[in-house]
């Protein structure tokens, strides 16, 4: 049952618990308690530009503010040290000076998420009033050494740095229309941070929560003794698994994920929850947190992932049958032994990849808020509250609430979720982290929560990356034409379901890469450990499977003798091929041919010139298929004018912002078919309206949201555009067949497909990248300059992925070996080589104005092109990721 403490007064204390300085001109004094500067400007002072990304390890560089004129991370600041000292912000910058810097980043395209901005922004700042014009593009790199931005790849960061430095006017402008390069919508306020994120939420009565999570992947848990936290300052109260009033678990596609672990309950990774602490200040509820005693029966975690296939091996989750997840396989065309023996040249191969952390730079947020029950609803459950508004930065709000709803046991009418646009995602957010423990205890107590998860937590709680093991056979002609192909692939999925079955599918279909194969035999297993959970990650399986097919493919040039360009072309899939598992390409598919012809000069003339040069062709499909119907809604609504001015237009949708540029989309779309100026629209997300249709993933969101936006801007249209009418559009996917039918000899799994051809220029001497240069078919770009953006994000990612980028476990404990973001081996801005990104557009039948999608094709042929340029320099094969990780 829910215990309540007394309330204990907010610690004040007399004058000498108490610091004095100067924030932004004005003399100021805040709690000495804080543990650094950040946490007095944010939770005290309610300054909020300087953006909490890893607190209190000073690795993003996220909360970068001057200190007596000094760029400063204020995670790393001893309150002591500032007594007395001049801080100043981005709140406190010259207005005009902000204005060159919001002016700039939005005309160049230099956010995405915009979370890391702020901070950048500061640090550009100081370089700019030291150096003035003198300061370069390679001198300012360095010192962006301390930040880190996962979306960017710095380019354009880099471009609006330097615009501002050299005084050049920037006048960015909203597009009103497809194609239009303008701006990023909100890109000025989220350069200079006061488009807020979750954690920047403050509102009267708030309390804050704190999540005591598990000490053993793998452990019965047999008492949960919450005394003393509750005993402890400012705590209210302490839930656990047993105050859930509805569902133990949650979960995207199997209900196995624990919200918390009960007694009498085992624990299954290192992100498992035992309690929620709730008190008047975060720092209360964390230090409470840790007191929350737990007794454990410890157990041995399974942590390989193939020795957990082996039918004797312990079950790795709490209430499941065994430890498969799930098994993908197909054959198709010749028999594959017959296909393999005849063939002329042949490789046998094993790849493995490694576990990713997303790295987005904002730690998992929620905040939930009850309020009265709505009119026409039943008699609500609670005694406090009938409906509950959840604040949330997830990638599906209407799965959040349908799972908050079952975990109250309440009507998922009870419950608005509203999306606040997220500090970066990239598939980590689809997953509910801490939406449900915040729900909860908003629910029980009457009062608006807020839980933001420390930069530990977060890598600890959310799905990653997985590491598999791939197994290839293949073969091809004397000329060099595909012939067989035999994949066998063990995913370790982690502990619990999320997405990872989907993983594992999607490996086992682009096994293949966008080839055309006489014969295919394919199987993948997704297992289940007590490692870290993986699902959603940018590229979704394709990276790590086709980092393996193109492997294989260059080994097999080598054996022909022809080029890496070469064999792609003779194989390359082309509309009206057979596909993979059997799917017939349309004209769409015709784009990789054209990537591949378009990279072809620079590839010669890299080649020519004595680099050391290397190739990735990849496709990935667009997350719209199996036999699905997927559907996407919008509504526009026309406001009533506002005295001389004109109404503005709310344009709703159901597709979450996480800096990929979803709601631009959403706006220039609007725009364009209204005919109306972009700034007078509104984009909004939240469940207020029925348009949810599952998780924002798998680049379909553009496409999705462009044909839902255009229906429904043809019925207000039609409608003559009538204020305050919801004028509801929907776009429709209901053409796709699942595999596996035997009715349909060659189903349309994926309703569409991106592809890209990225190469890597490297020193044939050192081994050092110095260009890539990525050609990618979208389709139709709706936005140029964030499509570009997209994919210099996406190669910074990718040449991490490749290089030096890891997340390990400890094989003893199922538990990651380190959780600084430092550790992860992400690229600093010093590190990014030229990229140069061209874009081409062969239109996919059927998809509103040609679009394809961008985000999750990103990185697919990064990795395999850097092993085939590091295969170039040096005649070494490589099979293992990452290829120089940064201890060797
Ligand atoms: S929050 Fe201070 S450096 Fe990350
Ligand atoms: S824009 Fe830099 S982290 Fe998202």
């Amino acid at each position: 049952m829910t215990e309540l403490a007394d309330v204990p007064a907010t610690t004040t204390g007399g004058h000498d618990d108490r610091v004095a300085f100067e924030v932004n001109g004005s003399p100021v004094t805040v709690r000495r308690s804080h543990p650094h500067l950040l946490a007095a400007l944010r939770e005290e002072l309610d300054i909020t530009s300087p953006k909490d990304g890893c607190s209190p390890s000073g690795q993003c560089g996220c909360c970068t503010v001057f200190v007596d004129g000094k760029a400063t991370v204020a995670c790393q600041y001893d309150l002591a040290k500032v007594e007395g000292k001049s801080v100043v912000t981005l709140e406190g910058v010259d207005e005009t000076e902000r204005q060159t810097f919001a002016d700039a980043f939005a005309a160049c395209g230099g956010l995405q998420c915009g979370f890391c901005i702020p901070g950048i922004v500061m640090r550009a700042k100081a370089q700019i009033d030291k150096k003035g014009a003198d300061l370069t593009r390679a001198k300012m790199a360095p010192h962006l050494g301390a930040h880190l931005c996962r979306c960017t790849g710095y380019v354009k960061i880099l471009d609006a740095i330097d615009a501002v430095a050299h005084g050049q006017v920037c006048t960015p402008a909203l597009s009103n229309d497809i194609g239009g390069g303008g701006a990023k919508y909100e890109a000025a306020p989220l350069t200079l941070g006061d488009r807020g994120y979750i954690d920047d939420i403050r509102m009267p009565g708030m309390r804050h929560a704190a999540l005591h999570l598990t000490d053993h992947a793998r452990a019965d848990v047999l008492g949960i003794d919450t005394s003393a936290a509750l005993a402890a300052p400012g705590v209210e109260a302490v839930f656990t698994a047993a105050d859930l009033p509805g569902e133990l678990r949650v979960g995207l596609i199997h209900k196995d994920w624990p919200v918390m672990i009960p007694v009498g309950g085992r624990t299954s990774y290192a992100g498992d929850v035992l309690a929620v602490v709730v008190a008047d200040t975060r720092d209360h509820a964390r230090a409470a947190a840790e007191l929350v005693e737990i007794t454990y029966d410890v157990l041995a975690p399974n942590t390989d992932a193939r020795a957990a296939l082996d039918p004797t091996a312990p079950l790795s989750v709490w209430g499941t049958e065994n430890n498969v997840l799930s098994t993908s396989a197909y054959t198709r065309g010749d028999k594959f032994e017959t296909a393999f023996e005849a063939s002329a040249f042949t490789v046998h191969e094993t790849f493995h990849t490694q576990r990713i952390e997303h790295a987005f730079l904002e730690p998992e947020s929620t905040v939930a808020v009850p309020g009265p029950p709505r009119p026409g609803l039943e008699e609500p459950r609670s005694e406090v509250g009938g409906t509950l508004h959840v604040y949330s930065g997830g990638q599906g709000v209407w799965d959040d609430r349908n799972d908050i709803a079952a975990v109250l046991g309440i009507d998922p009418a009870q419950v608005t979720v509203e999306l606040v646009s997220n500090g970066g995602a990239f598939g980590g957010k689809e997953d509910m982290s801490n939406q449900a423990q915040t729900a909860l205890a908003a629910w029980l107590l009457g009062v608006p929560v807020k839980c933001t998860l420390s930069r530990e937590e977060s890598m600890r709680m959310h799905a990653k990356r997985h590491p598999i093991e791939l197994e290839y056979w293949a073969g091809c002609d004397v000329e060099g034409r595909l012939t067989a192909l035999r994949v066998r692939g063990i995913g370790d999925s982690g502990a619990y379901a999320s997405v990872g079955m989907k993983v594992l599918e999607r490996a086992a279909g682009h096994a293949c890469g966008p080839y055309r194969w006489q014969a295919l035999d394919i199987e993948t297993i997704a297992v289940r450990t007590n490692n870290l959970v993986c699902g959603a990650f940018r590229g979704f399986g394709a990276n790590q499977a086709q980092f393996a097919m193109e492997g294989v493919l260059d080994r097999l040039a080598e054996q022909v003798g022809i080029s890496g360009w070469e064999i792609r072309k003779r194989n390359v899939i082309r509309p009206g091929d057979e596909w993979g598992p059997g799917q017939i390409m349309d004209d769409g598919a015709g784009g990789a041919e054209a990537c591949l012809d378009q990279i072809r000069s620079s590839y010669d003339e890299a080649v020519a010139s004595g680099k050391a040069v290397g190739l990735g062709l990849g496709l990935k499909n667009s997350g719209l298929g199996n036999g699905f119907r997927e559907v996407s809604k919008a509504v526009v609504r026309f406001l009533a004018t506002d005295g001389d001015r004109p109404g503005r237009i709310e344009v709703r949708h159901g597709w979450t912002e996480m800096g990929q540029g979803v709601h631009t989309v959403a706006l220039q779309v609007a725009a364009q078919e209204l005919g109306v100026e972009p700034e007078r629209i509104d984009v909004i997300v939240d469940t207020t309206r029925e348009l949810g249709f599952g998780q924002t993933t798998g680049s379909r969101g553009t496409l999705m949201v462009a044909g839902s936006v255009s229906a429904a801007a043809a019925v207000a249209l039609a409608d003559g555009c009538a204020v305050g009418v919801d004028y509801e559009g929907e776009y429709v996917v209901d053409w796709t067949q699942k595999l596996g039918d035997p009715n349909v000899a060659n189903p349309t799994i994926h309703a569409v497909f991106s592809f890209a051809a990225q190469m890597v220029i490297a020193d044939p001497e050192t081994g050092d990248i110095e260009k890539v240069v990525a050609v990618h078919d979208v389709g139709r770009a709706v936005n140029p300059t964030l499509v570009e953006g997209q994919v210099e994000g996406s190669v910074h990612m990718g040449l991490g992925y490749a290089l030096s980028e890891d997340f390990p476990t400890d094989p003893a404990t199922g538990f990651p070996t380190n959780t600084t973001l430092r550790s992860l081996g992400i690229l600093r801005a010093k590190d990014v080589p030229d990229i140069e990104v061209q874009l081409v557009e062969v239109p996919q039948p059927r998809s509103p104005f040609g679009i394809k999608g961008v985000g999750e094709i990103g990185l697919v042929p990064t990795a395999p092109a850097v092993a085939a340029a590091l295969h170039a320099a040096d005649g070494e094969w490589r099979t293992t990721l990452p290829m120089r990780p940064p201890s060797t």
